[in-house]
């Protein structure tokens, strides 16, 4: 790790967020909820909401979205996070993020969020261009800026939206004085990108996920379904162009990975590589998925509410400051 890798100096608080829209899959799970685990216990302070405010720029059935921000929450729960060491609570619980949202959002320029690619990226996809999808990143900085986060572990793809984060912060504590800490964005370089079973960006809006929750059946059905190039059983292949390998790889040390590259220069067939691939993903995530199915919403609605009191702690002391800070106290 580098010296300067926010990892490697201590006590810092860390927040990430992510949004309750749909199954959990290993883009979120090595994008996302593994660095965030890692940051655990070596943060002074960590906090990990549901973006459920944010959920609604593209999910507009009430039933659904209900459920999924209940069921991400045992889902975050299975996979290792402590409610006493990190608050989980989800977003609207809180209400300073809605508040702190439209102050920050009189001092963005409408030029930084007409640069956000993800806004286009998401209307080109068919979501509606709602107001409320064009100021996501500021709802996102509100969300940072109120716990005065200094790291924000996510998935490459948000990288644009914390440096959107940083920018507001900077141009807020230049207009008013120094209000917020300005946050990094915490990014694994190796699993910056986990690829779907159809090689593009794994994304529940592609349709291409191998879920961490589904049934063994569902899982196993995705993994068979990835796409490879016609290459005959025994041909020797390229592991780097293979998405079987992109995605063994990452349940495996660098010297495994040395060596399963080996296997596929030297001929192993798609078929078996698929089904080690399951084999490595049931390994890994066989006990999570057992402690998945044991936890209750009563579970749930403990760690919420042990979340929602320290996070509310953190907000409303930060909005005493904002409020004073712009003349409204
Ligand atoms: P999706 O694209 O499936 O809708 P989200 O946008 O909800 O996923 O992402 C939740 C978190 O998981 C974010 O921090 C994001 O960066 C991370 N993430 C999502 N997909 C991937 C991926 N394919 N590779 C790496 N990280 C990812
Ligand atoms: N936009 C993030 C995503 O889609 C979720 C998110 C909302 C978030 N607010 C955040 C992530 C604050 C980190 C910090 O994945």
């Amino acid at each position: 790790m580098c010296p300067s890798s926010p990892l490697s100096s201590p006590r810092l608080r860390v927040l990430s967020g992510i949004q309750p829209s749909g199954q959990l899959h290993l883009g979120n799970y090595f994008g996302s909820i593994l660095p965030n685990l890692e940051h655990v216990g070596k943060a002074k302070e960590s906090f990990f909401f549901i973006a459920d405010l944010h959920a609604l720029t593209t999910m507009h059935d009430a039933v659904t979205l209900k459920k999924a921000r209940e069921d991400i929450v045992l889902d975050y729960l299975a996979c290792g996070f402590d409610p006493n060491k990190a608050a989980i609570y989800h977003q609207s619980s809180i209400s300073e993020h809605t508040e702190l949202m439209w102050i920050l959002s009189t001092v963005t320029p409408m030029g930084l969020l007409e640069r956000a690619v993800s806004y286009k990226d998401k209307v080109q996809q068919g979501v509606i261009a709602s107001a409320g999808l064009f100021t996501y990143p500021v709802l996102m900085a509100a969300d940072i800026l109120l716990y005065q986060a200094e790291t924000v572990p996510v998935g490459r793809d948000q990288k644009q939206h914390v440096e959107i984060a940083r920018d507001i912060a900077v141009k807020f504590n230049n207009l008013y004085g120094e209000t917020f800490t300005v946050p990094e964005p915490s990014i694994r370089a190796e699993v910056a990108v986990v690829p779907g079973i159809d090689g593009r960006k794994m994304s529940k809006s592609y349709g291409n996920i191998i879920p961490l929750f589904a049934t063994d059946e569902e899982v196993k059905k995705a993994i068979m379904g990835i796409v490879t190039d016609s290459k005959g059983m025994s041909a020797p292949k390229d592991p780097e162009q293979c998405t079987i390998y992109q995605l063994h790889k990452l349940f495996l040390s660098k010297e495994q990975a040395k060596a399963l590259a080996e296997e596929y220069r030297h001929g192993l067939a798609y078929g078996e590589a698929k089904k080690r691939l399951f084999e490595a993903f049931m390994d890994t995530f066989g006990a999570v998925r057992a402690k998945r199915a044991k936890l209750s919403a009563q579970d749930a609605a403990q760690a919420l509410e042990i979340g929602r009191v320290r996070a509310q702690k953190v907000a409303t002391a930060t909005m005493a400051q904002v409020y004073e800070a712009v003349g409204l106290r």
